[in-house]
């Protein structure tokens, strides 16, 4: 099923997420909708609070390489040509934490909440994560590049944090104009 998401200034993108009790049908149906409205809209990470279900699940699928994901977003803004031969690695993380971080790297990100909107931001490049998987089972992964970037902007929104808050106050206010400017078209 697909889901209907929020999109940026809704406050509801500003709920911090609580943790899964216990991973069950239940979650693992939310799990299913999840992957199916990430990617009915094109996206390489859809956290839970996306949708306003404000538990720390988060799921994605990441180009293996940078040109693959400049190829994603190329189709996306075209929305044409959606045949590419980009490899699926679908990952889902619940109760996710980031044990080791090191190193940073500038990377273009998008949002599904801010659609038609990119901008540059400074992260981490390497980080460790620990998380459940669907089953609930436990699970260390090292992730570097797109991956550490997309799991850092992900974690964000389980915190309320949105990418564009680390962006300087005055591109933060023209987005704010920009988006209050459709919501009225
Ligand atoms: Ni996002």
């Amino acid at each position: 099923m697909i889901l209907p998401i929020l999109h940026y200034p809704d406050p509801r993108l500003r709920t911090k997420a609580k943790e899964v009790d216990a991973v069950n049908d239940k979650t693992r149906i939310l799990v299913k909708n999840m992957f199916e409205t990430m990617y009915a809209e094109d996206g390489i990470g859809l956290a839970a609070t996306q949708i306003n279900q404000h538990l720390q699940i988060v799921v994605m699928d990441v180009p293996d390489s940078q040109d693959d994901y400049e190829l994603l977003l190329k189709n996306r803004k075209n929305d044409s040509d959606k045949e590419t031969n980009i490899q699926h690695h679908p990952l889902c993380f619940i109760n996710p934490k980031i044990t080791t971080i090191s190193g940073h790297e500038k990377h273009i990100e998008g949002c599904l909440s801010v659609p038609g909107f990119q901008a540059e931001v400074e992260r981490s490049n390497q980080i460790t994560i620990e998380a459940l998987n669907e089953q609930g089972e436990s699970f260390t992964l090292h992730a570097s590049n797109l991956l550490a970037v997309c799991i850092q902007h992900e974690l964000d929104h389980l915190k309320g944090i949105l990418f564009v808050d680390y962006l300087s106050k005055l591109k933060q206010k023209r987005l704010l104009e920009k988006t209050k400017k459709v919501i009225k078209d």
